[in-house]
């Protein structure tokens, strides 16, 4: 495996590929990988003949009172592990390297898509990481590029963006990969102290409660919704941001549940704030 922290590096090791003939898949991420990141590496190197793995803790897509500082990182463990997967190049560049002295040009998903959800817990957030990938994208040039609906409404942002600039790649979502208990694996689980851990599984076990339910014949977002809000505030050291039901595509609010629905969720377990989703076609 490659790794390379330059852009020009970069270029030039993927055209030299690209002319001989090969497809590129991309896998962007801010690292401390765990089984979702490499399961996206798998669905990759299932796909095309070079795979690109990149880890950047991206500055622009945090808040100013979020984790940027604390964001966890292990960067031979994450090499050994992307080395095993057997991918090519693995892209780790400096904040310089990526936004040089002087640095003025954003790339802005506007509308509704972005006022829901965690775009209102979190502004500016997605302004960031359409930029961020927008500049990888250009970077790297790849054939496909592969997202985890772990985070649906970063999907949803990112295939909207590519779509609305005519991007030329294709967009893959990839499943949510859950530890054997449900909970959705996230770098930011290393935050959870044992007892959290515990309490962080109500975020599964709501949804999974919620899909019964769906399957049973409800209709009512309101009524799922309350549903998980209950089972939810019944853990002392939860704090829920939001629980929504959406459009899958769109991301508008439904009231009643059918087509393409996302159940959309952000909580505070202790200290970190988690999020989880199910998308389910109804
Ligand atoms: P990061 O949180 O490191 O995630 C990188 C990719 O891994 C994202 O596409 C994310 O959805 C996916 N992923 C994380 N946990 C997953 C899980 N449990 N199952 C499946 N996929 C999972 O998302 C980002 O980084 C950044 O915003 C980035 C796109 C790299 C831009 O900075």
């Amino acid at each position: 495996m490659k790794i390379i922290g330059s852009v020009k590096e970069l270029r030039e090791a993927v055209k030299a590929e690209k002319r001989a003939g090969k497809s590129v898949g991309f896998v962007p991420t801010m690292g401390f990988l765990h089984d979702g990141h490499l399961s996206l590496v798998r669905a990759a190197k299932g796909d095309n003949e070079l795979v690109v793995a990149s880890i950047f803790v991206n500055p622009t897509q945090f808040g100013e009172n979020e984790d940027l500082d604390a964001y966890p990182s292990d960067l031979e463990g994450d090499q050994a592990k992307l080395e095993s997967e057997g991918v090519d190049i693995l892209f780790y560049p400096t904040v310089e390297e990526m936004y040089p002295e002087g640095y003025s040009t954003y790339v802005n998903v506007e509308g509704d898509m972005t006022g829901i959800l965690c775009g209102t817990s979190r502004p500016g957030h997605f302004k960031g990481v359409a930029t961020v990938v927008t500049k990888l994208f250009n970077m790297v040039a790849p054939d496909k590029a592969y997202f985890g609906q772990k985070d649906a409404q970063q999907v949803a942002v990112i295939e909207r963006m590519v779509r609305d600039l005519n991007m030329d790649l294709e967009i893959v979502p990839c499943p949510i990969h859950r530890e054997a208990d449900g909970l959705a694996m996230s770098s930011r689980n290393t935050y959870l102290s044992e007892s959290e851990r515990k309490d962080a599984l109500v975020l599964s076990a709501s949804l999974f409660e919620a899909k019964d339910k769906i399957l049973a014949g409800e209709k009512k977002s309101a009524n799922i919704i309350a549903g998980i809000v209950d089972k939810i505030s019944s853990v002392d050291y939860a704090i829920i941001d939001y629980v929504e039901i959406v459009d899958a595509l769109t991301l508008n609010r439904i009231e009643t549940i059918e087509g393409d629905i996302l159940i959309a969720l952000a909580v505070k377990v202790g200290k970190p704030r988690l999020i989880d989703n199910l998308r389910l076609e109804v």
